[in-house]
């Protein structure tokens, strides 16, 4: 005869022990970053549209400001146009912010999950709270 009671605690202990790696993992997931589009701008937008298509951004935006840097403070150019001719000042604040007025919720939230903080806000103005959503 064998005490059931032990034998269960005893797989109910070893399966604690190697589902370990499983659920210390729980804790820590980072959830996939979802950046928000749900701004008064961007509602109000007739063509829900980004400067350039969405999946050219995520990848380039990077790319596209140190370029908008150039162009506006070496060559005084302040006018972007879009593939699709629409027109927008070249502006960090006056423009991406003025659209994606909610920082915490867009860039932060992909910023936060790549662990990088933009060090721009030092010189430029930082995105206003009220305008958050
Ligand atoms: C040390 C101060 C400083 C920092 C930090 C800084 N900038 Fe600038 N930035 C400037 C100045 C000054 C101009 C020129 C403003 C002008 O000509 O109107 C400028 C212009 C720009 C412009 C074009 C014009 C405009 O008004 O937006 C862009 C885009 C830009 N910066 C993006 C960035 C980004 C992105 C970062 C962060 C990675 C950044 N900057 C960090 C000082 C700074
Ligand atoms: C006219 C409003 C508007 C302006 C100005 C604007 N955006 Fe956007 N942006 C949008 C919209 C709307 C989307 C989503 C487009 C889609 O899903 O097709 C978007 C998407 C993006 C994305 C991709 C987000 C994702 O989910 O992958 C990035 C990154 C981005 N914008 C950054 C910027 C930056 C940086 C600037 C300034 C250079 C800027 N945006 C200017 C409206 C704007
Ligand atoms: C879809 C996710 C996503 C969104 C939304 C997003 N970013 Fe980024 N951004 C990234 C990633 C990822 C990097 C790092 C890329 C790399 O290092 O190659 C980055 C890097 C940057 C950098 C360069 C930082 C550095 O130190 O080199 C700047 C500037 C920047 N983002 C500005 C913005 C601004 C402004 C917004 C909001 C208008 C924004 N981003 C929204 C994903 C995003």
């Amino acid at each position: 005869m064998y005490d059931s009671g032990k034998v269960i605690i005893g797989i109910a202990v070893f399966l604690a022990f190697v589902m370990f790696p499983f659920y210390i993992n729980i804790g820590v997931v980072v959830e996939k970053p979802e950046p928000c589009l749900d701004t008064p701008v961007i509602q109000a937008l007739e063509i829900k549209e980004c400067v350039k298509p969405a999946h050219i951004m995520r990848a380039t935006h990077i790319a596209l400001l140190d370029n908008w840097k150039d162009l506006a403070s070496r060559y005084g150019e302040r006018l972007f146009v879009t593939e699709d001719k629409r027109e927008f000042d070249i502006s960090l604040q006056m423009t991406c912010m003025h659209c994606h007025s909610n920082y915490e919720r867009f860039c932060m939230e992909c910023h936060a999950f790549v662990a990088i903080d933009v060090g721009c806000w030092e010189c430029h103005v930082v995105p206003e709270k009220e305008t958050m959503r």
